[in-house]
């Protein structure tokens, strides 16, 4: 296989994210966009790329190599399906269903089909969380005790002008914790279970606007989430990391993962130990452990690419993504009940 050519379904914010990022990406070409939306035309005409209103007309006239569904979260299995009925490997945006049945329809037909699945949890590609979960895996931190993610952001209030964003199908929880969650899976082990409050006393709406989450890892530490769209702060990854060029990087650190040896603090990726005797009495001195910046889009990008060709397996399949997606689900079921939620293995 030479160039990879991909199709887009989906134009709209992060659509616009993965043309950018093919752009930057070798061996990767953007082939062609399916959207219904007329403002799609000026994003095809911006990026030279032909339009189709309906992905099916696409996917048979075009014939992909690989397929990025960027489109609502309810279109995402029906979209896919189109896609591995014919073969076609697809890339799907998080979360990889708007329910489990519905996960558990695509992981059916893409394994029945044997046509690879992977779910856009982008900052899984990124550097920084790539080097964390090395300095966990390789014992940096001695045994993980304790983790806390701080995820307290500001949405502007122009942002809710999109209805959808205000009711039960919005909210911190379903849009931004399941980039929480995935990452404390990806770093930092499996989640057994999950309890949580909610709340929505600043915003009003029908959906909570702020949330606190207590999680115990398969591994035995303890995890801790709080999360607000409504918090004028600093400290979430988003605006942490610079992954987003549209949002204000703040430099501030929003994770902190500590064990019997050392902490962790990121995206800084400064590591504090004791370099002599342990213990509060004695210094613990920062060490920095930062890697060179990349972009997590277009390395995801490469290795769909690799997908494709059968070079490398997901890095997070629709399995994988359906765990991210049962562990966020349990985060609602916990709050509405006030019980903890124990995932099924
Ligand atoms: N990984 C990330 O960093 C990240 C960030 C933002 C959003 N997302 C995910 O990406 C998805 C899209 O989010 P968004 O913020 O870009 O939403 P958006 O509303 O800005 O864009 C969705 C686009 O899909 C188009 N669309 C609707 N029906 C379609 C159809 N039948 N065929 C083709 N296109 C169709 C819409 O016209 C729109 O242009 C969501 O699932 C969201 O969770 C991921």
């Amino acid at each position: 296989m030479g160039t990879i050519r991909l199709a887009l379904i989906g134009a709209g914010g992060i659509g616009r994210a993965h043309l950018h990022a093919a752009a930057e990406t070798p061996g990767v070409s953007i082939c062609a966009i399916a959207d219904p939306n007329p403002a799609a035309r000026a994003i095809a005409d911006a990026f030279g790329k032909k339009l189709y209103p309906d992905h099916r007309a696409l996917l048979d006239a075009e014939q992909p190599d690989g397929v990025i569904i960027a489109t609502p979260n309810a279109l995402h299995v029906p979209v896919a399906l189109d896609c591995v009925s014919r073969g076609v490997p697809v890339l799907v945006e998080k979360p990889v269903a708007d329910t489990m049945e519905a996960a558990r329809l695509l992981l059916d037909a893409a394994r029945k089909a044997g046509v690879p699945v992977l779910v856009g949890h982008h900052r899984r590609h990124n550097r920084i969380i790539r080097r964390a979960r090395r300095l966990v895996q390789e014992g940096a931190l001695g045994r993980l005790v304790a983790v806390s993610a701080l995820a307290l952001f500001l949405k502007p209030d122009g942002y809710f002008d999109v209805a959808w964003r205000k009711s039960a199908a919005g909210g911190p929880v379903l849009i931004n914790l399941i980039h929480e969650i995935d990452m404390l899976r990806f770093v930092c082990g499996e989640i057994v279970s999950v309890g949580a409050a909610t709340s929505n006393e600043v915003r009003r709406f029908a959906v909570e606007d702020t949330a606190s989450i207590i999680l115990r890892l398969e591994n035995g530490a303890l995890a801790t989430v709080i999360l607000s769209d409504t918090a004028a702060s600093p400290w979430s990854w988003d605006v942490a990391s610079g992954e987003s060029s549209t949002l204000y990087k703040t430099n501030a650190d929003s994770h902190f993962l500590c064990g019997t040896e050392g902490s962790l603090t990121l995206p800084s990726l400064t590591l504090w130990r004791y370099p002599g005797a342990r213990g509060w009495g004695q210094p613990i001195l920062a060490e920095s452990m930062a890697v060179a910046p990349g972009n997590p889009y277009a390395e995801q990008l490469r290795h769909f690419a690799a997908v494709i060709r059968r070079e490398e397996a997901p890095l997070t399949s629709a399995d994988d993504g359906s765990r991210t997606l049962a562990a966020t689900l349990a985060v609602k079921r916990a709050a509405g009940s006030g019980e903890i939620v124990t995932l099924a293995g």
